[in-house]
């Protein structure tokens, strides 16, 4: 397996690991209209793969052919369970595999894990070893904050610098901001320059508040970065990763067939293996901006399967469609 971040031509685009969102299911959407060059699994725990809550989390691990480049994304607090986990991402035949440093959900942060690793280089140390041996030949990269409360990014960053990883994706804000204020692409920018001294072969993906493919060339533009991450962005428009200068507009038709098409292979993939209630936070995605959306929403949070889903929407469509 070769290391695929030194052949993304600049600047790429990946698509944030987000739990609870970017599943197997979303991914597939998302591949089937406008797809990032990098996807990233939603983070999985180490401690679950290597114990009795494996069949509650592999399900995190699953992913297509259509899907790669794709990232399995880890956490946890035990090396050894890096090391396993690693070993199995490798024979699953993932492209890389990426460290949650950066998470600051306060359960995953009062165990150490996550974006508490920052205060704790040497066990972030020894989680990178450990996954590094477990991964083999596979790239190893580690997606992080620039500091838990405190902005740290010369320190922080210069220490994961040092342990020969392959990527770093970080967003600009702090553990302790969460998701609030604005990402600070000026730390970002920092990252690069030390990264060009202290390790050029290392690939740099900056993260926070982007919005647009346009944007996506900006801050490559002006902060430096070889890649650009979106997260939320995908939210407001599931073809963001088309790339153009001039967004598409997609109609109101678009995003309903699309709505039907997610619900449906959300049911045929996880029939009772997830609650329809998670398929919910999705339909934001797809009715918003067009008349009578609120009604569809409302109706549609009543739904409890993509038969109920095709119900509601169908009508619509036909409406829209007939001169
Ligand atoms: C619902 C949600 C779930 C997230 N889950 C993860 C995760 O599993 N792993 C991770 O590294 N970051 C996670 N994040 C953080 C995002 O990957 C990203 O760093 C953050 O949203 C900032 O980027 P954005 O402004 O483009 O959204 C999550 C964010 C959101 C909103």
């Amino acid at each position: 397996m070769s290391n695929f971040w030194k052949k993304l031509s600049k600047p790429f685009t990946a698509l944030a690991p987000m739990d609870g969102v970017t599943d197997f299911v979303f991914r597939e959407i998302v591949c089937e209209i406008a797809k990032p060059d990098v996807l990233f699994t939603e983070f999985t725990p180490t401690d679950a793969i290597v114990s009795k809550g494996y069949n509650r989390v592999i399900g995190n691990l699953k992913y297509s052919e259509k899907q790669r480049l794709i990232v399995a994304q880890i956490w946890g607090i035990h090396p050894e369970n890096f090391y396993k986990t690693a070993k199995l991402c490798k024979n699953l035949k993932f492209d890389g595999i990426d460290i949650n440093m950066g998470c600051p959900d306060k359960n995953v942060v009062k165990i150490g894990s996550g974006a508490a690793l920052i205060n704790n280089k040497k066990l972030a140390e020894e989680i990178i070893k450990a996954t590094k041996k477990g991964a083999g030949n596979i790239p190893v990269s580690v997606k992080t904050r620039i500091g838990f409360a405190e902005v740290v990014t010369e320190n922080w960053i210069s220490f994961l610098l040092k342990q020969d990883i392959d990527a770093i994706s970080i967003h600009g804000r702090t553990a302790k901001e969460m998701s609030k204020g604005r990402a600070d692409w000026d730390e970002i920018a920092k990252t690069v320059k030390l990264r060009d001294t202290l390790s050029p072969k290392t690939v740099i993906i900056g993260n926070g508040d982007v919005l647009s493919y346009k944007e996506v060339l900006e801050k490559s533009e002006k902060y430096g970065v070889d890649g650009v991450m979106i997260g939320r962005g995908i939210f407001s428009n599931p073809w963001i990763f088309e790339k153009t200068q001039n967004p598409l507009s997609h109609s109101t038709e678009e995003h309903l067939r699309l709505l039907t098409k997610h619900t449906k292979l959300f049911c045929d993939t996880y029939r009772n293996e997830k609650d329809f209630n998670t398929m919910k936070k999705f339909f934001k995605i797809y009715v918003r901006s067009f008349r009578g959306a609120g009604k569809i929403k409302k109706q549609l949070m009543e739904c409890k399967n993509h038969e109920d889903v095709e119900r509601v929407v169908l009508p619509y469509l036909s409406n829209l469609t007939t001169p």
